[in-house]
Protein backbone atom coordinates (compact mmCIF):
# COMPACT_ATOMS: atom_id res chain seq x y z
CA UNK A 1 0.00 0.00 0.00
CA UNK A 2 1.89 3.09 -1.01
CA UNK A 3 1.77 5.99 1.41
CA UNK A 4 0.44 9.80 0.19
CA UNK A 5 1.28 12.84 2.48
CA UNK A 6 -1.81 15.29 1.74
CA UNK A 7 -0.39 18.45 3.34
CA UNK A 8 -3.68 20.75 4.08
CA UNK A 9 -5.64 17.78 3.80
CA UNK A 10 -8.24 18.93 6.31
CA UNK A 11 -8.87 22.13 3.77
CA UNK A 12 -11.85 22.48 1.39
CA UNK A 13 -10.13 20.19 -1.35
CA UNK A 14 -7.40 18.39 0.57
CA UNK A 15 -10.16 16.81 2.72
CA UNK A 16 -12.22 15.79 -0.46
CA UNK A 17 -8.81 14.49 -1.76
CA UNK A 18 -8.08 12.38 0.97
CA UNK A 19 -11.28 10.81 1.03
CA UNK A 20 -11.07 9.88 -2.64
CA UNK A 21 -7.12 8.41 -2.18
CA UNK A 22 -8.42 6.37 0.82
CA UNK A 23 -11.29 5.09 -1.87
CA UNK A 24 -8.76 4.25 -3.84
CA UNK A 25 -6.75 2.05 -1.78
CA UNK A 26 -3.67 4.67 -0.58
CA UNK A 27 -2.48 5.12 2.85
CA UNK A 28 -2.82 8.62 3.72
CA UNK A 29 -1.09 10.92 6.13
CA UNK A 30 -2.02 14.58 6.88
CA UNK A 31 -0.23 17.19 8.29
CA UNK A 32 -2.36 20.69 8.65
CA UNK A 33 -1.83 23.55 10.97
CA UNK A 34 -5.62 24.13 11.23
CA UNK A 35 -5.45 27.80 10.52
CA UNK A 36 -8.16 27.59 8.05
CA UNK A 37 -10.10 24.31 8.84
CA UNK A 38 -11.32 22.48 12.22
CA UNK A 39 -10.10 19.47 13.62
CA UNK A 40 -13.57 18.27 13.24
CA UNK A 41 -12.91 17.35 9.63
CA UNK A 42 -10.93 14.81 10.36
CA UNK A 43 -13.96 12.49 12.25
CA UNK A 44 -15.96 13.43 9.14
CA UNK A 45 -13.25 12.23 6.89
CA UNK A 46 -12.95 9.19 9.32
CA UNK A 47 -16.83 8.54 8.99
CA UNK A 48 -16.73 8.50 5.11
CA UNK A 49 -14.00 5.84 4.58
CA UNK A 50 -13.80 4.40 8.24
CA UNK A 51 -10.29 4.25 7.95
CA UNK A 52 -8.67 7.24 10.21
CA UNK A 53 -5.86 8.77 8.22
CA UNK A 54 -2.77 9.17 10.54
CA UNK A 55 -2.93 13.35 11.53
CA UNK A 56 0.19 15.84 12.43
CA UNK A 57 -0.75 19.59 13.30
CA UNK A 58 2.48 20.59 12.20
CA UNK A 59 3.45 24.42 11.21
CA UNK A 60 5.04 23.80 7.46
CA UNK A 61 6.99 26.78 8.33
CA UNK A 62 8.98 24.58 11.10
CA UNK A 63 11.67 22.66 9.27
CA UNK A 64 12.67 20.64 11.83
CA UNK A 65 8.75 19.12 12.64
CA UNK A 66 8.34 18.45 8.49
CA UNK A 67 11.82 16.84 8.62
CA UNK A 68 10.70 14.52 11.96
CA UNK A 69 7.73 13.45 9.75
CA UNK A 70 9.72 12.24 7.04
CA UNK A 71 12.12 10.55 9.18
CA UNK A 72 9.35 9.06 10.98
CA UNK A 73 7.37 8.21 7.70
CA UNK A 74 8.60 6.37 3.95
CA UNK A 75 6.31 8.42 1.91
CA UNK A 76 5.80 7.84 -1.90
CA UNK A 77 3.88 10.76 -2.94
CA UNK A 78 3.00 14.35 -1.70
CA UNK A 79 -0.05 16.62 -2.23
CA UNK A 80 0.47 19.80 -1.45
CA UNK A 81 -2.48 22.36 -0.70
CA UNK A 82 -1.34 24.00 2.65
CA UNK A 83 -1.43 27.82 1.69
CA UNK A 84 -3.71 30.65 2.72
CA UNK A 85 -5.73 31.51 -0.58
CA UNK A 86 -7.94 34.41 0.20
CA UNK A 87 -7.05 36.89 -2.51
CA UNK A 88 -8.44 40.02 -1.27
CA UNK A 89 -6.53 39.28 2.44
CA UNK A 90 -2.99 38.62 0.63
CA UNK A 91 -3.45 42.16 -0.91
CA UNK A 92 -3.33 43.56 2.72
CA UNK A 93 -0.78 41.36 4.02
CA UNK A 94 1.50 40.07 1.40
CA UNK A 95 4.30 39.03 3.75
CA UNK A 96 2.46 36.89 5.36
CA UNK A 97 1.26 35.18 2.45
CA UNK A 98 4.84 34.81 0.97
CA UNK A 99 6.10 33.64 3.65
CA UNK A 100 3.12 30.91 4.76
CA UNK A 101 2.88 29.60 0.92
CA UNK A 102 6.57 29.91 -0.27
CA UNK A 103 8.43 28.79 3.31
CA UNK A 104 5.78 26.07 3.79
CA UNK A 105 6.32 24.69 -0.43
CA UNK A 106 10.24 25.02 -0.31
CA UNK A 107 10.31 23.13 3.30
CA UNK A 108 8.22 20.00 1.95
CA UNK A 109 10.66 19.73 -1.46
CA UNK A 110 13.89 19.95 0.89
CA UNK A 111 12.51 17.13 3.37
CA UNK A 112 11.65 15.06 0.42
CA UNK A 113 14.78 15.56 -1.10
CA UNK A 114 16.48 14.66 2.21
CA UNK A 115 14.05 11.57 2.58
CA UNK A 116 13.78 10.42 -0.91
CA UNK A 117 10.24 11.01 -1.28
CA UNK A 118 10.03 11.46 -5.27
CA UNK A 119 6.74 12.65 -6.56
CA UNK A 120 4.82 15.75 -5.87
CA UNK A 121 1.48 17.12 -6.87
CA UNK A 122 1.24 20.85 -6.20
CA UNK A 123 -2.28 22.60 -5.77
CA UNK A 124 -1.90 25.52 -8.14
CA UNK A 125 -4.42 27.81 -9.71
CA UNK A 126 -5.62 29.35 -12.66
CA UNK A 127 -5.31 32.75 -11.60
CA UNK A 128 -1.74 31.97 -12.65
CA UNK A 129 -2.96 33.03 -16.11
CA UNK A 130 -4.60 36.35 -15.00
CA UNK A 131 -6.25 37.97 -18.12
CA UNK A 132 -5.84 35.73 -20.47
CA UNK A 133 -6.45 37.40 -23.80
CA UNK A 134 -8.08 34.17 -25.26
CA UNK A 135 -10.70 31.94 -24.46
CA UNK A 136 -10.81 28.64 -23.54
CA UNK A 137 -7.37 28.86 -21.53
CA UNK A 138 -4.77 26.17 -22.21
CA UNK A 139 -1.69 25.00 -20.48
CA UNK A 140 0.19 27.08 -22.96
CA UNK A 141 -1.38 29.90 -22.92
CA UNK A 142 0.84 32.86 -21.95
CA UNK A 143 1.29 32.81 -17.69
CA UNK A 144 0.48 36.79 -16.69
CA UNK A 145 1.04 38.64 -13.48
CA UNK A 146 -1.59 37.52 -11.28
CA UNK A 147 -3.77 39.89 -10.24
CA UNK A 148 -2.62 39.40 -6.48
CA UNK A 149 0.06 38.38 -3.82
CA UNK A 150 -1.83 34.65 -3.13
CA UNK A 151 -2.25 34.52 -7.04
CA UNK A 152 1.83 35.32 -7.38
CA UNK A 153 2.26 32.62 -4.75
CA UNK A 154 0.91 29.95 -6.87
CA UNK A 155 2.98 31.46 -9.91
CA UNK A 156 6.12 31.37 -8.14
CA UNK A 157 5.59 28.38 -6.62
CA UNK A 158 5.12 26.44 -9.83
CA UNK A 159 9.21 28.03 -10.71
CA UNK A 160 10.18 27.15 -7.74
CA UNK A 161 9.33 23.80 -8.55
CA UNK A 162 10.20 23.55 -11.83
CA UNK A 163 13.54 24.68 -10.84
CA UNK A 164 13.76 21.93 -7.99
CA UNK A 165 12.89 18.97 -10.40
CA UNK A 166 15.45 20.09 -12.92
CA UNK A 167 17.80 19.36 -10.14
CA UNK A 168 16.99 16.60 -8.62
CA UNK A 169 15.43 13.02 -9.39
CA UNK A 170 12.26 14.53 -8.36
CA UNK A 171 8.68 14.46 -11.00
CA UNK A 172 6.00 16.41 -10.12
CA UNK A 173 2.47 17.64 -11.72
CA UNK A 174 0.96 21.11 -10.98
CA UNK A 175 -2.89 21.18 -11.02
CA UNK A 176 -4.54 24.82 -12.18
CA UNK A 177 -8.10 24.77 -10.80
CA UNK A 178 -10.12 26.99 -11.86
CA UNK A 179 -13.49 27.93 -9.04
CA UNK A 180 -13.78 25.09 -6.89
CA UNK A 181 -17.51 24.39 -5.56
CA UNK A 182 -19.87 22.09 -4.21
CA UNK A 183 -19.57 19.36 -1.28
CA UNK A 184 -19.21 15.53 -1.01
CA UNK A 185 -22.09 13.55 -1.29
CA UNK A 186 -23.68 13.66 1.99
CA UNK A 187 -22.82 17.29 2.59
CA UNK A 188 -20.17 16.69 5.14
CA UNK A 189 -16.99 18.09 3.92
CA UNK A 190 -16.96 21.53 2.58
CA UNK A 191 -15.80 25.03 2.02
CA UNK A 192 -15.18 26.10 5.98
CA UNK A 193 -14.97 30.22 5.11
CA UNK A 194 -15.87 32.25 8.58
CA UNK A 195 -15.96 35.05 6.66
CA UNK A 196 -16.98 34.35 3.07
CA UNK A 197 -15.05 36.05 0.32
CA UNK A 198 -16.03 33.37 -3.06
CA UNK A 199 -18.85 33.87 -4.32
CA UNK A 200 -20.47 30.86 -3.86
CA UNK A 201 -19.68 30.67 0.22
CA UNK A 202 -21.49 34.25 0.29
CA UNK A 203 -24.62 32.89 -1.17
CA UNK A 204 -25.27 29.89 1.16
CA UNK A 205 -25.23 32.88 3.49
CA UNK A 206 -27.42 34.66 2.02
CA UNK A 207 -29.62 31.17 1.88
CA UNK A 208 -29.10 30.37 5.48
CA UNK A 209 -29.98 33.76 6.34
CA UNK A 210 -26.61 35.13 8.06
CA UNK A 211 -26.39 37.81 5.25
CA UNK A 212 -29.09 39.84 3.32
CA UNK A 213 -28.39 40.50 -0.02
CA UNK A 214 -25.26 39.56 -2.38
CA UNK A 215 -23.50 42.39 -3.76
CA UNK A 216 -22.48 41.43 -7.52
CA UNK A 217 -19.29 43.20 -8.06
CA UNK A 218 -19.74 44.71 -11.35
CA UNK A 219 -22.53 44.10 -14.36
CA UNK A 220 -20.47 46.26 -16.77
CA UNK A 221 -18.01 43.30 -18.31
CA UNK A 222 -18.20 42.42 -21.43
CA UNK A 223 -20.76 39.19 -21.06
CA UNK A 224 -23.95 38.07 -21.86
CA UNK A 225 -25.29 39.78 -18.77
CA UNK A 226 -22.54 42.19 -18.49
CA UNK A 227 -21.48 39.96 -15.00
CA UNK A 228 -17.74 38.15 -15.34
CA UNK A 229 -17.63 34.94 -16.14
CA UNK A 230 -15.39 31.91 -14.32
CA UNK A 231 -15.52 28.33 -15.06
CA UNK A 232 -16.95 26.69 -11.70
CA UNK A 233 -15.83 23.19 -11.14
CA UNK A 234 -17.24 20.43 -8.92
CA UNK A 235 -14.59 19.93 -5.81
CA UNK A 236 -15.03 15.85 -6.44
CA UNK A 237 -13.78 16.01 -9.50
CA UNK A 238 -11.03 17.66 -8.79
CA UNK A 239 -10.52 15.37 -6.11
CA UNK A 240 -10.38 12.74 -8.44
CA UNK A 241 -7.94 14.70 -10.86
CA UNK A 242 -5.81 14.67 -7.93
CA UNK A 243 -5.52 10.73 -7.58
CA UNK A 244 -5.24 10.24 -11.08
CA UNK A 245 -2.14 12.57 -11.13
CA UNK A 246 -0.44 10.66 -7.95
CA UNK A 247 -1.15 7.19 -9.87
CA UNK A 248 0.62 8.51 -12.98
CA UNK A 249 3.95 9.85 -11.01
CA UNK A 250 3.97 6.24 -9.10
CA UNK A 251 3.95 4.77 -12.52
CA UNK A 252 6.27 6.47 -14.16
CA UNK A 253 3.61 7.56 -17.04
CA UNK A 254 4.37 11.38 -16.95
CA UNK A 255 6.12 12.74 -20.00
CA UNK A 256 8.12 15.19 -18.60
CA UNK A 257 9.98 16.00 -15.17
CA UNK A 258 7.04 18.74 -14.66
CA UNK A 259 3.80 18.48 -15.97
CA UNK A 260 1.16 21.30 -15.92
CA UNK A 261 -2.67 20.56 -16.22
CA UNK A 262 -5.52 22.81 -16.40
CA UNK A 263 -8.70 21.32 -14.31
CA UNK A 264 -12.10 23.14 -14.97
CA UNK A 265 -15.65 22.12 -16.26
CA UNK A 266 -14.55 23.75 -19.88
CA UNK A 267 -18.14 25.85 -19.30
CA UNK A 268 -18.28 29.59 -18.35
CA UNK A 269 -20.54 30.75 -16.39
CA UNK A 270 -21.69 34.49 -15.30
CA UNK A 271 -21.98 35.48 -11.51
CA UNK A 272 -25.82 35.89 -12.40
CA UNK A 273 -26.27 32.32 -13.75
CA UNK A 274 -24.75 31.34 -10.88
CA UNK A 275 -27.17 32.71 -8.79
CA UNK A 276 -29.86 31.55 -10.92
CA UNK A 277 -28.16 28.13 -10.70
CA UNK A 278 -28.25 28.26 -6.86
CA UNK A 279 -31.55 29.00 -7.09
CA UNK A 280 -32.76 26.85 -9.50
CA UNK A 281 -31.60 23.95 -7.69
CA UNK A 282 -32.54 24.70 -4.35
CA UNK A 283 -35.63 26.79 -4.28
CA UNK A 284 -34.20 29.67 -2.55
CA UNK A 285 -34.41 32.96 -3.54
CA UNK A 286 -30.74 35.18 -3.49
CA UNK A 287 -31.51 38.92 -3.40
CA UNK A 288 -29.07 41.06 -5.32
CA UNK A 289 -27.70 44.39 -5.72
CA UNK A 290 -25.19 45.39 -8.73
CA UNK A 291 -21.99 47.50 -6.74
CA UNK A 292 -19.00 48.89 -8.44
CA UNK A 293 -16.03 45.87 -9.82
CA UNK A 294 -14.05 44.21 -7.77
CA UNK A 295 -10.05 45.38 -7.14
CA UNK A 296 -8.34 42.86 -9.04
CA UNK A 297 -11.17 41.14 -10.62
CA UNK A 298 -10.30 39.76 -14.34
CA UNK A 299 -13.38 39.68 -16.83
CA UNK A 300 -13.28 35.81 -17.52
CA UNK A 301 -11.87 32.52 -17.18
CA UNK A 302 -12.61 29.43 -18.26
CA UNK A 303 -10.61 26.46 -19.14
CA UNK A 304 -9.65 23.67 -21.74
CA UNK A 305 -9.54 20.71 -20.06
CA UNK A 306 -8.77 18.32 -22.72
CA UNK A 307 -5.22 18.14 -21.77
CA UNK A 308 -5.82 16.63 -18.78
CA UNK A 309 -8.38 14.66 -20.69
CA UNK A 310 -5.88 13.33 -22.90
CA UNK A 311 -3.13 12.17 -20.11
CA UNK A 312 -4.87 12.08 -16.82
CA UNK A 313 -8.30 10.08 -18.33
CA UNK A 314 -9.96 12.54 -16.25
CA UNK A 315 -13.03 14.76 -17.42
CA UNK A 316 -15.44 17.03 -15.31
CA UNK A 317 -18.66 14.69 -14.48
CA UNK A 318 -20.75 16.84 -11.94
CA UNK A 319 -23.43 19.31 -13.47
CA UNK A 320 -23.21 22.72 -12.00
CA UNK A 321 -26.91 22.27 -10.62
CA UNK A 322 -25.32 19.07 -8.65
CA UNK A 323 -22.95 20.85 -7.08
CA UNK A 324 -25.41 24.24 -6.23
CA UNK A 325 -27.36 21.17 -3.98
CA UNK A 326 -24.04 19.88 -2.55
CA UNK A 327 -22.97 22.70 -1.18
CA UNK A 328 -26.72 23.91 0.34
CA UNK A 329 -26.53 20.26 1.93
CA UNK A 330 -23.05 21.05 3.29
CA UNK A 331 -23.78 24.58 4.72
CA UNK A 332 -27.41 23.04 6.07
CA UNK A 333 -25.33 20.15 8.03
CA UNK A 334 -23.01 22.75 9.05
CA UNK A 335 -25.47 24.86 10.79
CA UNK A 336 -26.75 21.84 12.57
CA UNK A 337 -23.71 21.14 14.40
C1 LIG B 1 -16.03 34.80 -8.57
C2 LIG B 1 -16.86 35.88 -9.25
C3 LIG B 1 -16.47 38.06 -8.32
C4 LIG B 1 -18.22 37.33 -4.41
C5 LIG B 1 -11.26 32.21 -6.81
C6 LIG B 1 -10.37 32.02 -5.63
C7 LIG B 1 -8.96 31.81 -6.03
C8 LIG B 1 -8.84 30.84 -7.19
C9 LIG B 1 -9.77 31.19 -8.33
C10 LIG B 1 -8.16 28.66 -6.49
C11 LIG B 1 -16.06 37.17 -9.47
C12 LIG B 1 -17.92 37.62 -8.11
C13 LIG B 1 -17.78 37.15 -5.71
C14 LIG B 1 -19.31 38.20 -4.15
C15 LIG B 1 -19.45 38.68 -6.50
N1 LIG B 1 -9.15 29.51 -6.77
N2 LIG B 1 -18.39 37.81 -6.73
N3 LIG B 1 -19.90 38.84 -5.22
O1 LIG B 1 -12.13 35.75 -7.58
O2 LIG B 1 -12.56 33.99 -9.36
O3 LIG B 1 -11.06 33.50 -7.37
O4 LIG B 1 -11.08 31.24 -7.79
O5 LIG B 1 -7.01 28.86 -6.43
O6 LIG B 1 -8.34 31.26 -4.89
O7 LIG B 1 -10.46 33.18 -4.86
O8 LIG B 1 -13.56 33.71 -7.11
O9 LIG B 1 -15.68 33.37 -5.93
O10 LIG B 1 -14.22 35.34 -5.24
O11 LIG B 1 -15.40 35.40 -7.44
O12 LIG B 1 -19.99 39.28 -7.45
O13 LIG B 1 -19.77 38.39 -2.99
O14 LIG B 1 -17.94 36.24 -8.39
O15 LIG B 1 -16.43 39.44 -8.66
O16 LIG B 1 -16.49 37.75 -10.69
P1 LIG B 1 -12.33 34.33 -7.93
P2 LIG B 1 -14.73 34.46 -6.32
Amino acid sequence: MKNILVTGGLGYIGSHTVVALQQAGFNVFIIDDLSNTIINVWEKITEITNIQPIFYNIDLKDYNAVSVFFQSHKIDGVIHFAAYKAVGESVTKPLMYYRNNLVGLINVLQAMEEHDANNFIFSSSCTVYGQADEMPIHENTPLKKPESPYGNTKKMGEEIIEDFVNATNKNAIALRYFNPVGSNINGTLGDLQPIPTNLVPYILQIAIGNKSKLNVFGNDYNTKDGTAIRDYIDVNDLADAHVKAIQRLLLNQNKTKIEYFNLGSGTGSTVLEIVQAFENANHIKIPFEIKPRRAGDIEQAYADYSLAQKELNWCPKTPLQKSMQTAWNFQKQLTEI
